[in-house]
């Protein structure tokens, strides 16, 4: 079966987490993504948090899938004609430097359009325009600065970055998404356009439900969901809100049998309204249905920490599958927490090719997650990341380049 861009070439100048999430998800499409790296360094990530000593790390094979490796050293002089060839063979141009680092190489907007008026050229950068343009940005600081980190964490503590890499990894999907849209936008001017996807704006994006409570906030001084309600005080910022659900329904992760010993024998739980008279009924409480307390969404926001700590009397007798299997029975919104070793060992997840086990001819078989968009006409395959430079003589035999050649290029250090 053919695959979405098998027609699109990439000239992948990623690296870290951020940039190459983008171009393993465009590659995973079927794009031919071809990794610029320097030789005998490569991406830094090939060598950090090493499991094994000489392999490439977890950290990038797992973010590096379907592409091709090719060395150059773009600051040679030679490097930067071999550069500018794959310019001008290529449809986008993917890179996460440093701010200013593409012009410091010699390769200004204006002349990659120079080379090649169809290139699409898309960066992250930490920041946007702005006094912070010139910053250098990972994950973590993206979530300070997008308005994660102070939305997140419980109101006594001091604010919490998350897991889940909204910096890096979200933004490399907001750039992937720029780079589609680019490329069919394309179709009818002929152009290749900037595309920017910066760190902050991404993770601002995913935290958009805070700034609508920001204006909330500002507006009527309460918010009656978060659980700063309605003993605690609220200030000028939105508040961090621990586990309070962030939506029209209010939940919490409430304990489950064993937690005690296990970190994560927990529930989500949500007080969903249209099935309260349900969840008054699995829990004992029927009585609350017709409560006037009780009864109302409006009437259980004052309440709704009795309300949880009720629910968990009962979901602390049960063990947090046997509480999901009862709870779903009765169609009430609920989700254990699993851990990192409960997903990975899930049948259902291999099955759907979201976790998915690779061979790797250094470090052997390794776990990784598949495409998490699945396309009916264009199915992933996931193949292993390349050892760097491994395409090196592939794809300069692809452009024209001889045996001799590639030696002589070799020879004085350009790729
Ligand atoms: N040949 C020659 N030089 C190369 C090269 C190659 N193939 N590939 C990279 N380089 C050079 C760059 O030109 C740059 O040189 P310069 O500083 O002299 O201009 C140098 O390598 C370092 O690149 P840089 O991007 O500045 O790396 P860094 O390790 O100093 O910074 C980041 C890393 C992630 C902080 C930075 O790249 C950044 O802020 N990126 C944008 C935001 C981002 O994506 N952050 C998240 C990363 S997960």
């Amino acid at each position: 079966m053919g695959k979405a861009l098998e027609d699109v070439r990439i000239l992948d100048f990623t690296h870290v987490q951020s940039g190459p999430t983008c171009t393993q998800l465009l590659a995973w499409f079927g794009a031919d993504v071809i990794k610029v790296e320097r030789a005998g360094a490569g991406d830094i990530t090939r060598e950090q948090l090493r499991d094994i000593p000489e392999a490439d790390s977890l950290y990038f094979t797992m973010l590096n899938h379907n592409k091709r490796s090719i060395t150059i050293d773009t600051k040679h002089p030679e490097g930067k004609l071999v550069l500018e060839e794959l310019i001008q063979s290529c449809d986008v141009l993917v890179e996460n430097f440093a701010p200013g680092a593409l012009d410091r190489m010699g390769f200004t907007w204006e002349r990659i359009q120079e080379l090649n008026p169809r290139m699409i050229v898309a960066s992250v950068k930490g920041f946007g325009p702005g006094p912070y343009e010139d910053c250098k940005v990972y994950e973590n600081v993206a979530q300070c600065v997008g308005g994660a980190a102070s939305t997140t964490g419980f109101d006594d503590g001091p604010p919490v970055v998350t897991g889940a890499q909204i910096g890096d990894s979200g933004t490399g999907l907001h750039l992937a998404l720029g780079i589609v849209t680019a490329l069919y936008q394309r179709k009818s001017t002929g152009r290749g356009q900037h595309v920017l996807a910066a760190m902050q704006d991404g993770v601002l994006n995913l935290c958009r439900v805070k700034l609508r409570d920001q204006q909330r906030l500002e507006r009527t001084g309460v918010m009656k969901e978060y659980p700063q309600h309605p003993n605690g005080t609220f200030g000028e910022a939105v508040p961090r809100a621990g586990n309070a659900s962030g939506g029209g329904q209010p939940g919490w992760i409430l304990k489950c049998k064993g937690w005690e010993t296990d970190p994560n024998a927990y529930i989500y739980f949500i007080a969903q309204a249209p099935v309260w008279a349900k969840i008054c009924n699995v829990i004992g409480r029927e009585e609350w249905t017709t409560d006037p307390d009780y009864a109302t969404p409006a009437a259980r926001l004052p309440h709704l920490k009795d309300i949880f700590a009720e629910v968990e009397r009962w979901t602390m007798t049960k063990t947090k599958f046997e509480a999901m299997a009862i709870l779903n029975k009765y169609d009430i919104p609920c989700g254990p927490i699993l851990s990192m070793k409960e997903i990975a060992e899930e049948p259902s997840l291999r099955k759907t090719g979201t976790i998915v086990e690779v061979d790797h001819p250094v470090r052997g078989k390794y776990l990784t997650v598949g495409n998490p968009i699945k396309l009916s006409d264009s199915p992933t395959e996931v193949t292993r990341s390349p050892l760097l430079g491994e395409h090196t003589d592939e794809v300069m035999a692809e452009l024209g380049y001889t045996a001799d050649q590639i030696a002589h290029l070799r020879t004085v250090g350009a790729i």
